[in-house]
């Protein structure tokens, strides 16, 4: 089906996906307070449910006590206060243990409330140095149902003069005893950076220091995160305004991680060289990284692009965008971080099947787990003959032979030495691929047309295996 033509509604519940966080009807950006809290996993993300018509953002509200079966708890914040009057817009959870009244765990919802101010050029605002306000909030929650008044911590005249207006998405964390918090900005000179603050109690901030990349790294980074893994830390952001390449840099915005020399805490610098990105797209950006209850440090990113050239609904959806599934972080023996579905997706799978070399291999649904390992030499992967994943010549490509399945989607490669493993993971109209145990991304949306999906590969490869998923998200809107 054609992106741009409408089908009948039955043709289009095909796409609805089985285990990836999405909006019953409107539209998904960021990810947004991730955490593990008194047991259940809670996601909220960024949300207009308004679209394809404009409305202000708020925090939509899904809860799973596996990370895959999802359950839609509404919108859980709304824009009430004059301080994020058009936008409640990115944060992050920070779980305060033993903080609430009954002395169980706190969750302190920090995000910033966006204002954007009416009257636009006529006014004299150009919306970088002028016209908006960018507000750091705080709202707490002793259940995940019911919030704490909103109380606004940090406004425009309280950061560094260095910053222009732009200032967003805090990222708040516990480390020796105090509180950090991370904020993207961007300065009067059009560079991206960080501001890092301090605190004792969470609501009172101090700023601790200002982190730059060597040489200018974008006008604006957004959505800045910290991972900490076995000593090793990682500043994640995502920045604005990079010249995209052939081979990196692909998506209209970039996200990825700083691998940090030392602390977070004593980085006033990174080198931009170091830059890795998390995903190659095509649908990827502003992800959130939080260690649940068990210690892992769990990655969620936005399934989607602000990109106009692809199509991520064909006309007639009436929902956009979706979130990735949750990806366990681990270091790498070359000290960059590897991806890899936590492990809970694997209870999910059906009946094993073995993949012939060369064989057509059927599924029933478009939900499926495929694991290829052992890899040597060239080869490639299908999904209905619309979507190859193929390797040879040192190139990694995902490439899409069928316009209409990729709905404006072209092709896309990134270098690779060799190719040991794939796992390619589909959900309906999303589909994750990772290589060699992680270390390389891409996550895409297609629209397949077919009646069953078709999986055939042509890789010497000591195992290649499959397994149907299930729908674990049938009653996520009951
Ligand atoms: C990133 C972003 C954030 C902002 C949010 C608004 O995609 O632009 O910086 O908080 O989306 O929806």
């Amino acid at each position: 089906m054609p992106a741009d033509t409408a089908a009948p509604a039955a043709d289009l519940a095909r796409y609805r996906l089985g285990f990836h966080v999405a909006p019953e009807r409107g539209w998904l950006n960021d990810p947004n307070g991730l955490c593990q809290f008194r047991g259940n996993y809670h996601a909220f993300f960024q949300y207009n449910p308004k679209w394809p018509d404009f409305d202000t953002k708020y925090w939509r509200h899904f809860v799973s006590t596996d990370l895959f079966h999802w359950h839609d708890e509404g919108t859980a914040l709304m824009t009430d206060i004059p301080e994020d009057r058009s936008g409640v817009y990115s944060g992050s959870a920070y779980v305060a243990r033993g903080m609430a009244p009954d002395g169980g765990d706190l969750m302190c919802l920090y995000y910033t409330g966006n204002v954007v101010y009416p009257g636009g050029e006529a006014a004299g605002y150009d919306y970088v140095h002028s016209g908006r306000e960018a507000n750091e909030i705080l709202v707490t929650s002793a259940d995940g149902i019911e919030y704490s008044m909103k109380h606004v911590l940090l406004r425009n005249a309280d950061y560094p003069t260095v910053c222009t207006e732009h200032v967003r998405d805090p990222k708040a964390w516990e480390q020796n005893g105090m509180l950090y918090m991370l904020l993207g900005a961007r300065d009067l000179d059009d560079e991206g950076f960080c501001l890092l603050y301090e605190s004792a109690d969470g609501v009172e901030w101090a700023i601790k220091s200002q982190i730059y990349s060597k040489n200018q790294f974008g006008y604006m980074w957004e959505c800045p995160n910290i991972v900490q893994i076995d000593g090793h830390d990682f500043l994640a952001v995502c920045p604005q305004g990079l010249e995209h390449e052939k081979l990196r840099r692909q998506n209209m915005w970039q996200a990825g991680y700083f691998p940090l020399p030392g602390s977070i805490l004593d980085t006033v610098l990174v080198d931009e060289q170091t830059f890795v990105e998390w995903d190659h797209g095509y649908d990827f950006y502003a992800p959130q990284v939080f260690v649940d209850d068990a210690g892992r440090t769990i990655l969620i990113g936005w399934m989607g692009a602000f990109d106009g050239e692809w199509t991520a609904a064909p006309r007639g959806l009436d929902w956009c965008h979706c979130l990735t599934v949750p990806r366990e972080l681990s270091v790498g023996a070359d000290g960059l971080l590897r991806q890899q579905p936590v492990a809970e997706l694997e209870a999910l799978r059906g009946e094993h099947q073995t993949l012939k070399l060369g064989e057509t291999a059927e599924f029933d649904a478009y939900r499926a787990d495929i694991e290829v390992s052992g890899i040597s030499g060239a080869g490639a992967l299908t999904l209905d003959d619309a979507l190859e994943i193929s390797y040879a010549d040192g190139l990694l490509t995902v490439r899409f032979h069928d316009q209409d399945v990729a709905a404006g989607r072209p092709e896309r490669s990134v270098p690779l030495n060799t190719l040991d493993d794939l796992r390619v993971v589909v959900d309906t109209s999303a589909v994750e691929i990772y290589a060699n145990g992680g270390a390389e991304v891409f996550s895409t949306r297609w629209f397949p047309t077919g009646e069953k999906m078709a999986v055939c590969h042509t890789f010497e490869a000591a195992t290649a295996e499959a397994w149907p998923l299930e729908d674990a998200m049938a009653h996520a809107f009951a």
